[in-house]
């Protein structure tokens, strides 16, 4: 109550009942002076010539509000660390054409795999299909082989991949890529560091190419893209979207290959795929 009368005074809506003894004792404390923060963060001069209830509102509101002195500005969003749109290669990468990609990729060095690389006399895999691709296929890492002939995809993993796209009629319009560009020795899994070097390449090429849909395989694609913790069983279960194109999540196919019990499963994200692009074209 105390309280409540001094602000509406403060505010202009007097008159409001004071209990006379609360008057006494707020007329009879000295008044130290307070300023209120204002928008702009300037100091705000103490308004003269207010009375005794009007001060003491002030200090009444003084735990409320912050003084000058002590204001400190909100601290700025915290973008998570290593945001890789925010840096300013990623930023340089977003604004490449394809050829600048292309050329920018094949002489990365951001990551310690370029080392490997130049050791090995190896090559970068950019990736391989139609710019006017319906499906985008996004993989992991190159295996030697691929390294070799610069396409993602071969081998069984790519047969096994190519025949499924083929069971519904979409082996041809497919752009296939990886989110690393070189390959990681001893086919080990892809790295924190060289996925956030990497990514913003794929991420370009998926603008630039902007498919009808993306079929991302594997843990490494999904967590990349999605940026999500989850199991690829989980993902898998419905249709996902990355920057408003349809994404379908599947297991990778070199790990099909190795665990057939769920080829059926992929099936099934296949017929999700062939359904997402259907819509796509209505
Ligand atoms: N081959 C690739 O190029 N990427 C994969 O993820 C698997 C096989």
């Amino acid at each position: 109550m105390n309280r409540r009368a001094l602000i509406l005074d403060e505010l202009g809506l007097s008159p409001v009942w004071v209990r006379k003894e609360i008057l006494a004792e707020l007329q009879a404390k000295p008044v130290e002076p307070v300023h209120v923060a204002v928008a702009s963060n300037s100091p705000a001069p103490r308004p003269q010539g207010f009375s005794p209830v009007a001060v003491a509102a002030h200090q009444a509101l003084a735990p409320l509000v912050s003084s000058p002195a002590k204001f400190t500005p909100p601290p700025a969003q915290i973008l998570p660390a290593n945001d890789p749109v925010e840096d300013e290669r990623s930023l340089r990468i977003a604004r490449m054409n394809w050829e600048e990609l292309n050329a920018a990729v094949s002489t990365c060095t951001a990551c310690p795999l370029c080392e490997a690389r130049q050791k090995t006399g190896g090559q970068t895999v950019f990736g391989s299909g139609p710019m006017q691709a319906n499906i985008m296929v996004i993989g992991e890492a190159p295996d030697a082989d691929e390294e070799t002939q610069q396409t993602p995809f071969l081998g069984d993993a790519g047969k096994l991949l190519n025949n499924m796209l083929a069971t519904i009629g979409e082996d041809e319009q497919v752009y296939k890529a990886n989110i690393l560009k070189c390959r990681p020795p001893n086919k080990r899994n892809p790295q924190a560091a060289e996925v956030l070097q990497c990514a913003p390449f794929l991420k370009r090429q998926i603008e630039l190419i902007q498919p009808k849909t993306l079929l991302l395989t594997g843990r490494f694609a999904m967590k990349t893209l999605l940026e999500s913790d989850e199991p690829v069983s989980v993902l898998r279960e419905k249709l996902q979207q990355y920057k408003q194109i349809p994404l379908v999540v599947s297991y990778n196919p070199s790990y099909l290959l190795r665990n057939l019990p769920d080829k059926s499963r992929a099936w099934h994200d296949i017929l999700r795929l062939k359904a997402a692009l259907k819509n796509s074209r209505h």
